[in-house]
């Protein structure tokens, strides 16, 4: 990526395995969270983690947001719809965002096995109606389990990419292939998001059950369909 990633909430175990996996693969992240403090220590974490060419700092989520052209949310969705508002003056024209969110119905006392409705069709296309206007969101990373991000492990999952904006979606798959074992695939419009969300509930179901780390692989498309 030409600058610094922003991983907003990267002090949880999604964000924080995502920032290690692409810090490992050289990439610069910026670590944000609602305390600045915390963020820098999950930075320093990383950094130990790494070793010393590791590229990584903590910041505040809205001074995170504001040095970077790519940002990743990793809130749990109780907290996603107030932080893009807070960010929103922060996002430079531009930008990507991309969106880890599961609407889980356990952000309002429910099932971590079960989703909320979102008026707009997923927490995606919500975050689409909340950024800047230029700005575009690429839902992604849904499938991936957190516990496997943050081994040493290969990444047993593929990436569905969505979103309304082809080079977005191409950056983003980019991004992602650079995890290993990760394909990702575009998987069209945003819209499609509503889909991939719904798919981490089972994901979620099936671990319970099974006590397990499940991921996704899609088979049967044309070999091109894997690559970047
Ligand atoms: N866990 C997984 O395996 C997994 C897999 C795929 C997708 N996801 C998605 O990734 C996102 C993060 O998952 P997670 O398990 O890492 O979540 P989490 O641990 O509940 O939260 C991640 C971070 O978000 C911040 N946060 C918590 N509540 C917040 C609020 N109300 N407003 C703003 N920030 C808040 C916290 O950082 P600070 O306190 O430092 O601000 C926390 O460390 C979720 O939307 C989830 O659906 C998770």
């Amino acid at each position: 990526m030409p600058g610094a990633i922003a991983v907003l909430g990267g002090t949880g175990p999604e964000g924080f395995g995502l920032a290690l996996r692409w810090v490992r693969a050289g990439e610069s992240v910026i670590i944000g969270s609602r305390d600045a403090g915390r963020a820098r220590e999950s930075a320093a974490r990383i950094q130990a983690a790494v070793g010393a060419n590791a590229r990584v700092s903590g910041e505040e989520n809205t001074a995170a947001c504001a040095a970077a052209d790519l940002i990743v949310l990793t809130v749990p969705f109780e907290g996603h719809c107030a932080l893009l508002k807070q960010i929103k003056p922060a996002i430079r024209s531009g930008s990507i965002v991309v969106d880890t969110t599961v609407p889980l119905a356990a952000s309002v006392g429910g099932r971590a096995t079960r989703t909320l409705g979102i008026w707009e069709g997923s927490a995606a296309q919500q975050a689409a109606e909340l950024v800047p206007q230029g700005v575009s969101v690429v839902a992604a990373f849904h499938n991936t389990s957190a516990d496997i991000l943050n081994g040493d492990a290969t990444v047993d999952c593929d990436v569905i990419v969505c979103s309304d904006d082809p080079e977005a979606t191409k950056t983003v798959r980019t991004l992602a292939s650079k995890i290993p074992g990760v394909r990702a695939i575009d998987g069209g419009k945003l819209e499609n998001a509503r889909i991939v969300e719904q798919i981490t509930a089972l994901l979620i179901g099936l671990n319970i059950r099974h006590k397990g780390h499940s991921g996704i692989r899609i088979t049967g498309l044309p070999e091109k369909a894997y690559e970047v």
